[in-house]
């Protein structure tokens, strides 16, 4: 009994700001951007509904399903466009589905989060699910506090699963979840997001090799084995540490967050999507997928493309 990706997809917004244009604004520079996050462009606009629909609807198409065939839809999101109902109903109605539909927040890690959901329902009925992790991270966003500004931004990624008896592209996860850490990276109602930076770069590095390793483990490989590595892309400097502690050269992960900045939960989607694009995803190669984020949550994920 398996879990096998069908088909993928991918949605950004048309505007680019680029850190030239943030510092006209705030007291940074390109070069404190570039040198500390790696960031050099960003995509703002849309809002989670429309960029996770474009996102679905691509999804699908690659996969070549109607909206009939899909009889669940988790949308991974930590910034939905209301409080109720869940924006994975409006996506749901913008698409034409009338299956369940759920919002999951688990921060940056909400896609695996969502990736394991999807499993377990596959394993107990369901069919094909399509899988969104789509994010406005730009609306709670102070635009006057540079510590916020130059890292987040707006984005969405899909993918669809499918059931199948022969073959299994999910072979193990590990989550985990440390709400002691929920004031490092925290946004309240009405409010924006503020971070202990230095803090959370500290403890994703910690999180990061060891929710990978355990992964690792439990898919019976070896990190020699791994094609790839599919980080979530917060900060180069944390890819960069996390990769070099696992003893994974840096030519397998796979990095777009100078394009992108940091869209939470699609940034894995998108570095996925870059990947293909490359012809970096190879059938039979494994992948780690990997992400972190306030909660302070944490999920890796080992696949295997069929
Ligand atoms: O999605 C998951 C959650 N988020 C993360 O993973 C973020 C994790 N943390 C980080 O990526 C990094 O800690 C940051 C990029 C947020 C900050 O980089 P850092 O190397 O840890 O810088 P810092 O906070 O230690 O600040 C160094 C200096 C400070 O000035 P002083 O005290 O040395 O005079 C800051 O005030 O840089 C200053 N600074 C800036 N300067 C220009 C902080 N932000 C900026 C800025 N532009 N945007």
């Amino acid at each position: 009994m398996g879990v096998r990706f069908r088909g993928w997809g991918i949605a950004v917004p048309d505007r680019i700001v680029t850190n030239d244009e943030l510092s006209l604004t705030l007291d940074t520079s390109d070069e404190w951007i570039t040198e500390r996050t790696g960031i050099r462009e960003r995509r703002i606009g849309g809002t989670t509904q429309s960029l996770g629909a474009l996102a679905g609807r691509r999804a699908l198409e690659d996969a070549k399903f109607s909206p009939d065939d899909i009889d669940f839809l988790v949308l991974a999101t930590t910034t939905p466009d209301r409080i109720a109902p869940a924006t994975a109903t409006l996506i749901a109605h913008e698409l034409g589905l009338s299956c369940a539909a759920m919002d999951v927040n688990a921060a940056c890690s909400g896609f695996v989060y969502a990736l394991r959901v999807a499993q377990g329902l596959l394993e107990t009925g369901s069919r094909r699910i399509l899988v969104i992790g789509a994010e406005h991270l730009s609306r709670w966003v102070d635009w006057s506090d540079r510590n916020m500004a130059v890292l987040l931004a707006d984005g969405a990624g899909a993918a669809v699963l499918e059931y199948d008896p022969q073959v299994n592209d999910l072979l193990s996860f590990v989550l985990g979840a440390d709400g002691g850490g929920a004031d490092l990276l925290t946004c309240e109602h009405g409010g924006f997001f503020s971070m202990d930076g230095r803090e959370i770069f500290r403890r994703a590095v910690r999180v990061v090799v060891d929710s990978a390793e355990k992964a690792m483990q439990a898919a019976g490989i070896s990190a020699d084995d791994l094609g790839l590595i599919i980080p979530h892309q917060a900060n180069i400097r944390i890819i960069q540490a996390a990769t070099q502690r696992l003893g994974i050269d840096m030519e397998r992960a796979v990095v777009v967050l100078d394009r992108y900045g940091n869209t939470s939960s699609a940034s894995i989607p998108l570095a996925f999507d870059d990947a293909r694009n490359n012809g970096r995803i190879k059938t039979g190669e494994y992948a780690l997928l990997t992400g972190f984020g306030a909660g302070m949550t944490w999920a890796s994920a080992i696949v295997r493309w069929s």
